[in-house]
């Protein structure tokens, strides 16, 4: 079977930056006076701000005012945004590249569906941003992860539907929102979600499209 389109998941399979975002919620769980470990972070993964916060107020055991939340949240991406500045070209993850111009050669759509409100800006400083034929990020969508919407609207963006689209994931939430919208998932990265997947790779090196399709 022939795969017209890959869609990506950013955080964790395009760029390593769930590290990043693991360090910045450390933080603000401190101003809560909790502690927050990597464990914890797995919960988070693929998951959007404000969820993210609502799961730490409830591991922190506290309760906030509306401003407090809202302040906590601008804290949050103040320091996430602070450690990704520097990040270039040479920051996508290993096989990202290989794969994305495999894609191009092969008139295969690319998509990003991603949870992220950085997600353009994160693309932009990779320089890969305009290789995307459809870019959902967290601003485009009214149900995040694992709801399908993202990854919906990134296959209808590519003019495509998910039977014809392949998901790259590394989180629990985005294989679910993949797998509930029909879509075959390849999960990557993180070996604790491999089992949820199709198929698991360490890394995009390991992923060869034309054997893929074969075992299709
Ligand atoms: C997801 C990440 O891609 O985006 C989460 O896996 C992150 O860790 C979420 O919290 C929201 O990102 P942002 O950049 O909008 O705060
Ligand atoms: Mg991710």
């Amino acid at each position: 079977m022939k795969i017209k389109g890959l869609i990506f998941d950013l955080d964790g399979v395009l760029v390593s930056t769930e590290k990043n975002h693991f360090i910045a919620w450390k933080k603000t769980a401190e101003r809560l006076g909790s502690d927050f470990t990597e464990m914890d972070n797995e919960q988070l993964k693929g998951i959007s701000r404000v969820d993210s916060l609502k799961k730490i107020i409830t591991l922190a055991g506290a309760t906030v005012s509306t401003e407090y939340f809202e302040e906590l949240l601008v804290f949050k991406n103040e320091i996430y945004l602070d450690s990704i500045r520097t990040l270039g070209p040479g920051d996508a993850l290993a096989g990202v590249l290989e794969l994305l111009q495999h894609a191009k050669a092969h008139d295969i759509k690319l998509g990003v569906g991603s949870s992220s409100k950085n997600a353009n800006a994160i693309l932009e400083l990779l320089q890969i941003k305009d290789l995307f034929d459809a870019i959902i990020d967290g601003n485009g969508v009214s149900a995040p992860k694992p709801d399908p919407e993202v990854f919906l609207n990134a296959a209808q963006g590519m003019g495509l539907s998910a039977a014809d689209c392949l998901v790259f994931e590394d989180a629990e939430s985005g294989i679910l929102a993949a797998k509930a919208g029909g879509f075959k998932v390849i999960a990557t990265g993180n070996p604790h979600v491999a089992e949820l997947a199709d198929a698991y790779v360490d890394t995009l090196t390991d992923f060869n499209l034309s054997l893929y399709e074969k075992s299709l």
